[in-house]
């Protein structure tokens, strides 16, 4: 296990950077308690590139993206880039990079974790127990589709999708549900969309190598109404590009704060992770920032590149000890009750990772424990 394992580490823009401190203080603390090596690569992406190379990222920055095993990357975008032509916009530079790394398969898992239940506008008793995996695909549909531009009088995309693109985004979610709860609900415009209209009938072809999982086609208008209804009805949410976007937003409330939902971005030869959160410009640079979702895609690049899911159970926990805890950043806290900074979250779950320090609930005390 001492074999040196090369990160490129894309900060970004707004409070990405703050976010990344976080995570890369885990991955310290994570090498030296295991035993791992690893080698950070920092480079520019988004905002922060456009402003130093005038793109939203570079050429040798794609080249270390493609030759490190795992990419961390904090955010892209902001308001001072708002007035810049969409191909060179920060969030260019993100897209640039899904696409040429073809990181089709994008996983963004919704937990919640029931001491912060509160935190969500959701009542309480909708909300605990409630587990969504949102597969969405991230290299095709609107986003890339050709033709696409704007003049005095119009502005177009296109949506299409290809046979091959629908299949492989529908095994991931097969596979994924079958270690899950073994549902599947895809999610399409079936009854407008020609494009979800083939969407809907590859996923049904799929599903037939799969007869043991159950899959439930959903129209998305639906099932945005379906996951702030009843939650506790998803397992795992297979759906489009766009779609993906914002169902997961939406799924990320459930959980309290979009600051909590980490992401995995995977393709053939390489993967990225990322918190679901975007830059948050209006709290960039106060130590405000919940720094957990960026922290548990951390947790996630252990456990799916590295494989070493004890170290990431460890992190995970760590987190939810934490949380037991009533420790808060700003975002999920109780109506005009304290919360720490950035800072202080990242070392309140670092302790509590070095440590093995558990919080247990029922007795109400802290004890260190063997993992
Ligand atoms: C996301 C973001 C991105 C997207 C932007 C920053 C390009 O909103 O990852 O959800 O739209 O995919
Ligand atoms: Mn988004």
């Amino acid at each position: 296990m001492n074999q040196t394992t090369t990160l490129t580490i894309l900060p970004g823009d707004g409070i990405g950077p703050e976010v990344m401190d976080a995570a890369l203080a885990i991955l310290d603390v994570a090498a030296s308690k295991f035993n791992l090596k690893f080698k950070f690569q920092k480079e520019l992406i988004g905002g922060a590139s456009l402003d130093t190379y005038g793109e939203p990222i570079t050429e040798p920055v794609l080249e270390k993206c493609k030759e490190s095993k795992a990419i961390i990357l904090g955010a892209v975008g902001g308001p001072n880039w708002d007035d810049i032509h969409q191909d060179k916009k920060p969030e260019k530079g993100l897209l640039i990079l899904r696409q040429s790394l073809d990181l089709f398969s994008n996983l963004r898992p919704a937990i919640v974790f029931d001491s912060i239940a509160d935190a969500s506008s959701l009542k309480k008793d909708v909300i605990i127990g409630s587990n969504i995996l949102v597969v969405r695909e991230l290299t095709g549909g609107i986003y890339f589709g050709e033709p696409r531009g704007y003049n005095e009088h119009e502005g177009y995309n296109t949506l299409r999708y290809t046979k091959k693109e629908v299949e492989r985004i529908a095994h991931v979610a097969f596979k994924l549900a079958e270690k899950r709860n073994g549902h599947v609900t895809s999610v399409d415009k079936a009854n407008v969309l020609d494009s979800s209209q083939f969407w809907r009938k590859i996923v049904n072809d799929i599903h037939k190598q799969y007869k043991h999982l159950e899959l439930e086609n959903m129209y998305v208008d639906n099932a945005a109404m379906q996951i702030v209804r009843n939650p506790k009805q998803f397992d795992v949410i297979l759906t489009q590009n766009m779609f993906g976007d914002i169902l997961s937003d939406i799924t990320a409330m459930i959980t309290g704060s979009l600051g909590m939902l980490p992401s995995s971005s995977i393709g053939p030869n390489n993967a990225l992770y990322e918190p679901v959160h975007g830059t948050a410009p209006e709290i960039a640079g106060k130590n405000q920032a919940n720094p957990i979702a960026m922290i548990s895609s951390v947790a996630m690049m252990l456990d799916m590149t590295m494989n070493l899911p004890h170290i990431s159970k460890q992190i995970n926990t760590a987190i939810e000890t934490v949380l037991n805890e009533g420790i808060r950043t700003h975002d999920i806290k109780n109506n005009g009750s304290a919360y720490v900074s950035t800072t202080e979250m990242r070392d309140y779950i670092i302790e509590s990772f070095k440590e093995n320090i558990i919080y247990n609930e029922s007795q109400n005390k802290k004890e260190t424990v063997e993992i």
